[in-house]
């Protein structure tokens, strides 16, 4: 059941390096970060990373500035992004739906969406909007195209992700990715959406 850490937490303790681990930040951190600079984005302000895995985004946006939590509720997750980046993140091991931490002002949200069961999208929109300040904003990397897997990753058309989204953000950004890593090119878009009042 991929709501439970156990299913993910077996992934990382079988494979060590997970098929969607990319060994480095993905190179659309900065992409969004210079479309959301002008969107709002304020540098030096708090953000966190949902299902951050092994850290690589959260201690991306720690190097460039801002004040970062990287969550994840897989235990050998949240270990091994600690053993690869030590402490200048603050990691958690916790339930991006039920943790109490935050409020943030962003959200990076990397291959964390797609990983949770479609039924749940809704709730994961309500969970983003309770943990950003008002006015705060969510950036995401999303996939439109999975190669026909069944999933985890489950893939989102742009326009049902936009539906989705505006029931709690004004979608600010919504385009194919430009820069992705090269096994992901083409298979990607961008999300930046302001939580409303
Ligand atoms: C596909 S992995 C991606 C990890 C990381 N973002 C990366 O790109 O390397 C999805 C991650 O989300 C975590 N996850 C899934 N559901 C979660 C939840 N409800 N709360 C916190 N973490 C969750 C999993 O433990 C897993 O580490």
């Amino acid at each position: 059941m991929t709501t439970q850490p156990d299913y993910w937490n077996q992934i990382y303790q079988v494979e060590g390096r997970p098929g969607w681990d990319m060994d480095g930040a993905t190179p659309l951190v900065h992409e969004l970060l210079d479309l959301a600079l002008p969107l709002g984005l304020r540098p030096g302000g708090d953000l966190v990373v949902p299902g951050c895995g092994y850290g690589h985004d959260a201690a991306e946006w720690e190097s460039l500035g801002f004040s970062v939590t990287g969550l994840d509720f897989a235990p050998l997750a949240i270990q091994g992004a600690m053993s690869r980046y030590g402490s200048r993140v603050a990691w958690s091991q916790g339930d991006w739906f039920t943790t109490m931490l935050g409020p943030w002002d962003a959200i990076f949200d990397h291959t964390c969406f797609v990983a949770m069961d479609p039924v749940r999208r809704p709730a994961y929109v309500d969970a983003c909007a309770e943990h950003l300040r008002t006015g705060g904003l969510w950036m995401g990397v999303l996939f439109h195209d999975v190669k026909g897997q069944s999933g985890p990753p489950h893939a989102i058309p742009m326009a049902e992700m936009r539906i989705l989204a505006e029931a709690r953000f004004d979608v600010l950004h919504l385009a194919e990715a430009k820069g992705s890593h090269p096994r992901r090119a083409g298979r990607e878009f961008q999300m930046v959406a302001r939580k409303r009042t």
